[in-house]
Order: structure tokens, then sequence, then C-alpha cells
């Protein structure tokens, strides 16, 4: 939008830009920032407005952009092209994504290029490199706690590695996910450091402050993040002689975004790995980012108007580039990380759907999906052009954050429930096999989440230890379920590593001081690929999963409305252990596919009348997963134990 003020300014900007800059072939620059710049000033005056030194800092946010945009390969800028041409790619079902640790997968990067035909051969083709910025050797998180944005962690490599990956995972068509840590630092980094000596200006990069007032007042209304590891969200440092904000961790600084100054140096950072040729950055912890006193100091405004502000600026660098929001908040609230009052996105494109990985797991503990389907159903309907990240498992561990409106409607009362899935995934009963461990338990809450691999939360471990067949053989079909529905939901499917071959717990951080508090690192595993190659095996687990999982991905591509286009709808059936939906083109009504999955332990019915024009032309109905016809009897489908359906009318 064209509007005076800001375009002075921008004019003013461009003038005082340094010459070297000025020089520059910036045509699709300045045609792009200069439809993005009304909302980008808009977005800086309102959070940054009321400072002296406003028009310092929007003359460095610029400069900041064109600088990057000078320095982006030809290559990536040719790509940026591509994909605004095609610019619904990243909602095609063509892509399916998995997350892994680069040192449990390949050891380091070099030994990552020596695996890449490892996801081809499954089928994905989007790979999510967990956190390999320099981070110190113990306080690390797991590489969430960055001690230098602009270097590869020495453990697994250099940023040359880096690119070499990145340049080849383009040339095998393989997009490349990386985090960019946006919400903290280590106490380690350089800021930190310099904050820590007593330098101001990097005091103001996070919240410090010298005696208690200020931080108290957070306190009454902040939540904790690690109540057992980590409790309080301020630590005082002995050096500084002041407290400061640590919302995750006690060596996490929270960055103070009040400052405009970190704005600019996160979004160089945003820009510097886009640069790099990743694909989609995942930014972490994003509803974290703006604190304020008498609030939780989650999903504020502001912590909107920020992924706004640098989406549109990385929109003129890198328009190429997407966000995935990583915020594992109620429905209500992770749908505004798409943007809000818009039609497409404008903050981040992708966001995880935890709501959904939390539905399913209370329909595997409770065997049916009474839950799963009031859940879904009060979903609120995300923007166009904005998708979800589907998973069953990832690195972190599983909160059972549904909506206690939903719990109420399915007929159990919120606590008593939430206390009998927590009991049920640690094992607690005789009719659980799940081997899940107990993670951030808060005692004045009363909350629980849960860590464990997928296997073993759903009884494979169990099962080869017992050596009991039938349970093993459940426990397969419930991983293949999960999966079923994170490839057909709408979205993109995110797998995690070790799960395609039904990897298990893994007690070996247990002798780490540094992981053994954190029970997370149980399903962070080391790949063993003797056990990884038993996939050609048949007979093994490892071959029943990886084939089945396989076999879905090559069918998912074909399957044209699975791509993400808000093109589902819940389809409610009187049986409460099925879950059911139909995926349709929004052109061609005629063409659809109806998902049915059975999470009950005995094979369950339903009744074609129930849904549509299916009964008439039942004879033509078939498993687009398995190419044959259901079974149907008298005008009824019958869906196996743990089992689920891709139909479609031949
Ligand atoms: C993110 C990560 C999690 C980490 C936290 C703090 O949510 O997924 O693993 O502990 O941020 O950085
Ligand atoms: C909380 C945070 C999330 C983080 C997780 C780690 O759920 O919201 O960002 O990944 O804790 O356990």
């Amino acid at each position: 939008m064209y509007e005076q003020i800001s375009h002075t300014l921008l004019n003013d900007i461009l003038n005082q830009i340094k010459p070297e800059i000025s020089k520059a072939d910036l045509r699709h620059f300045y045609t792009r920032l200069g439809a993005n710049f009304y909302a980008i000033h808009s977005l800086f005056e309102k959070l940054y407005g009321d400072r002296d030194d406003f028009q310092e800092h929007a003359l460095r946010l610029v400069e900041t952009m064109a600088r990057k945009y000078i320095n982006r390969p030809e290559v990536l800028k040719d790509a940026d092209a591509g994909r605004e041409r095609d610019y619904n790619w990243f909602l095609s079902q063509k892509w399916v994504g998995m997350a892994l640790y680069v040192n449990g997968f390949g050891g380091d990067l070099k030994g990552m290029c020596n695996h890449l035909s490892y996801f081809q051969e499954l089928g994905v083709n989007m790979v999510h490199v967990m956190p390999i910025m320099e981070c110190p050797e113990g306080k690390s998180d797991g590489g969430y706690a960055v001690s230098n944005f602009r270097e590869i962690d020495e453990r697994v490599g250099s940023l040359e590695d880096l690119t070499r990956l990145a340049d080849e995972m383009r040339q095998r068509d393989l997009l490349l996910v990386m985090d960019v840590v946006l919400n903290h630092t280590s106490d380690e980094h350089e800021w930190a450091e310099k904050a820590r000596k007593g330098d101001p200006k990097y005091q103001d990069y996070y919240y410090t402050f010298e005696n208690r007032t200020v931080p108290d007042m957070f306190e009454q209304s902040m939540l904790e993040v690690f109540p057992q590891t980590a409790p309080g969200n301020f630590t005082w440092d002995e050096e500084m002689q002041r407290w400061v904000m640590t919302v995750f961790n006690n060596y996490q600084w929270d960055l103070n975004y009040n400052n405009p100054a970190v704005l600019i140096e996160m979004l160089d950072v945003i820009l510097f790995w886009a640069n790099q040729g990743v694909d989609v950055l995942r930014l972490d912890a994003v509803a974290f980012l703006w604190k304020k006193i008498g609030s939780t100091c989650q999903n504020e405004r502001e912590a909107h108007l920020i992924l706004q502000l640098l989406k549109d600026c990385c929109q003129v660098v890198a328009p190429g580039v997407l966000f995935i929001a990583e915020a594992i908040v109620s429905p209500s609230e992770v749908i505004k990380y798409f943007g809000e009052d818009a039609v497409i996105a404008k903050e981040c494109e992708i966001a995880y759907n935890a709501t959904f990985m939390a539905l399913m797991w209370d329909a595997v503990a409770t065997k049916n999906a009474k839950l799963l389907n009031h859940g879904i159903k009060s979903l609120p309907v995300k923007l166009d052009r904005a998708t979800w990240l589907n998973y069953v498992r990832c690195h972190d561990d599983i909160g059972l954050g549904f909506d206690d409106r939903d719990v109420i409607l399915a007929g159990y009362d919120p606590a008593s429930h939430r206390h009998f899935l927590v009991d049920y995934f640690l094992g607690k009963f005789e009719h659980s096999h799940a081997r899940g461990l107990p993670f951030g338990q808060n005692l004045k809450t009363g909350d629980t989440r849960i860590s464990g691999s997928l296997a073993s939360l759903v009884g494979l471990q169990y099962a080869i230890e017992t050596g009991d067949i039938e349970v093993t053989d459940n426990a397969i079909k419930v991983i293949l379920l999960l999966h079923s529905l994170i490839f057909s939901f709408g979205g993109i499917p995110l797998l995690y590593y070790g799960d395609e071959i039904g990897t298990l717990n893994d007690d070996s951080y247990l002798a780490n001081p540094y992981k053994m508090d954190d029970t997370r690192w149980v399903h962070r595993p080391t790949i063993n690929w003797e056990k990884a190659d038993l996939r050609n095996v048949p007979g093994t687990v490892e071959y029943a999963i990886f084939s089945a999982l396989k076999r879905m991905i090559a069918v998912r591509k074909e399957i044209e409305v699975f791509a993400d286009f808000n093109n589902r709808e819940l389809i409610e059936v009187d049986n409460p252990n099925l879950f059911v939906f139909e995926r349709y083109n929004l052109h061609r009504q005629a063409d659809h596919v109806l998902v049915v999955a059975n999470f009950n332990s005995e094979p369950q019915y339903l009744n074609l009348s129930e849904i549509g024009e299916w009964k008439q032309q039942q004879h033509q109905i078939v498993d687009l997963y398995t190419g044959k016809s259901p079974d149907i009897y008298k005008d009824t489908l019958v869906i196996p134990r743990f089992g689920f359906y891709w139909l479609h009318l031949a």
C-alpha cells in the first residue's frame, strides 16, 4: 500500500544508504521493499515508534535487508523467483518431512551427506536438522542454547559442511529446515558475556534487574516451562550482580525485544541462514517473544507483531524462505501464528499442529476417538496458504494441552482424565504396555508431560522384552495408524527419525550429568545403522514399519486431494471408536477420499448410510493404501482393529 509518511521515510533512508549498496542491482529488492514497506514501517513504529532513535533503527533495518539481498547467492534468488511463481508450492501433498539430530543420525554433517539416499528411499524430501549452531558443551538444551548464531557447532562440522549439505540436498530436491532460536541465547553468547562484564548496551539485550522488585512482579503471572530443573523465571548472575530473565533453563537468557537492536540482530541471523541455502526456518518458542508484567508472557500481541515484521522483511530479501512457528499453545492461540485478520499467512506459513498430536495420543490411550473428534471439531479454520506440520512424535515431550471444554464434551472430568492419561503412558495400569517417562512435573499445578519414543509408548518395547507377538503386532498397527493420519490430515507430515524403524527408548542419557535430569533424552536416539538395515529383511519389525510407511508416503504423493487447501471435512459418525474425515477437491466435488481410522483393539463397524453417497456406490470403493476393496458386509464397512482406510470411488 502507498502511504506518504512511510514513503518519505523510505526515500530518506534509501538516499542515506551507503553508496556501495545503491550501486548494486536491486531491482527485485526495491519492488518487494516498495510493496512491503508500509507494513514494515507500521509494525516497526507500533513497536518502537516512541523512541528517540527510531529513525536510526529504521535505517539499520533497511540496510540489513539490502546487504543480505546483495549477498544472496544467485541460485537462491532463482529459487525465490520460482517459488514466487508457484506460490502454493508448499501446500502440495508431495512434501514429507523428517526431524533429526545430526549426531544421532549421521554422526556429523559429512556423515549425514552419506545418508541422504535413506530419505529418498523412504520418500522423505524435507529434512529438519535440529539445532547445530555453536553451543556450550554441556549446558546446551540439545542445541537450543546458542552461543554463536553464525557458526556451526564444531562437533558436527563447519559452515562449509553445511553449505555442501544444502547444495547436495538441493540437487536431490530435498528441502533443508533449520532452527533459529529467537527467544533466548546461551549465557555463553558474546552478548551475554558483555552484559555480564557490565556493558549497558548488552545488558539491554536481555531482561536484567538489580533487585527482585520487577522479577517478583513478573513471577506473579508467569508460568514455568521446566518446573523441576529450572523453577522460576529469573536467575541471579553473580558476576553481573543482577537478575536475568531465564524462562527456559537458567543458562538460556531471554532476549529483550523491547530493544529494536535485538530485533535487527535476529533478522540478520534469519537472513544469514536463508542465504546459506536453508529453505525453511523453524522459529523456536515464538509464543514467548514478548514479556509483559501482569501477563503469562506468552502469546502477547507484540510477539505477533514481531513475527509479522520478520516475515515482511524476509519476503523482501528471500521470498522463497518459509517460517515454521513452534508454538505449543492452545488451539485458539496457535492459529494466530499464521497471522490474524488476514487472508493468507502473514506471520509463519507453517505451524506445529500440537493439538492434533496430543489428541491422537488421547485416542491411543482411551482406544476411542471421542476427544479427538471434539478437539478437531473445535480446531479453528486456518488461513489460506498456511499449513500445518502434523506429527506424532518430536524431540520434545507430549503435553496434554487440550481444551478443557472439549474434554468435558467427550464426557470426562478434565483433571482426572489427564491423570489417567499420564498414568497410562507411564505404564501404571496392567492393561497399559506404554513405557513413557514423566517430564516437567509441576507440583503447584499438578501438570505432567510425557517423554518416550513412539515405539515404547505404544507398547513395542514391552512386547519385545516379553516376546508377546500379539502386542508386537498391535504396536506396529498403532504406529501405522498414527502415521496414516498425519499423512492424510492436510499439512506437511513430519516424521521423527528412528520412528520409521521402531526405535525404542534409549536410557544412555542417564550416564550424562547434563542430560540425566531431562527425560526428553530418552527419545533422542543414535541410529543403529545395522538395525536400520533390517528394514530390508521381511519378518522383522523394522521391515514391517519401514515398508508400510514407504508405501503410505508413495501413495500420499499421488493423492491430490491430500494437498492442503483447507479441503477437509470432519464426519461425525455414531461409532465413538472411529475418526472419519473426508478430503475433497475444491473444484471437482466428486473427487474425494474418505479417511477412516479405528483406534479400538476390536474391529469396528461403520454404517455407510452415515456417510452420504458412499452407500450407493459401495461396490466401487477401494482403499488406496492397499489397492483392495475394503471389507463391506450389507452396507456396513468393517474396519480391522487399529486399522485405517484411505477410501476412494473407483
Ligand atoms: C523449543 C525446543 C525445546 C527447547 C525449548 C527451549 O521449544 O523445541 O527442545 O527446550 O525450545 O529452547
Ligand atoms: C513448552 C514450550 C515449548 C517447548 C517445550 C519443551 O511446551 O511451549 O516451546 O518446546 O515446553 O518441553
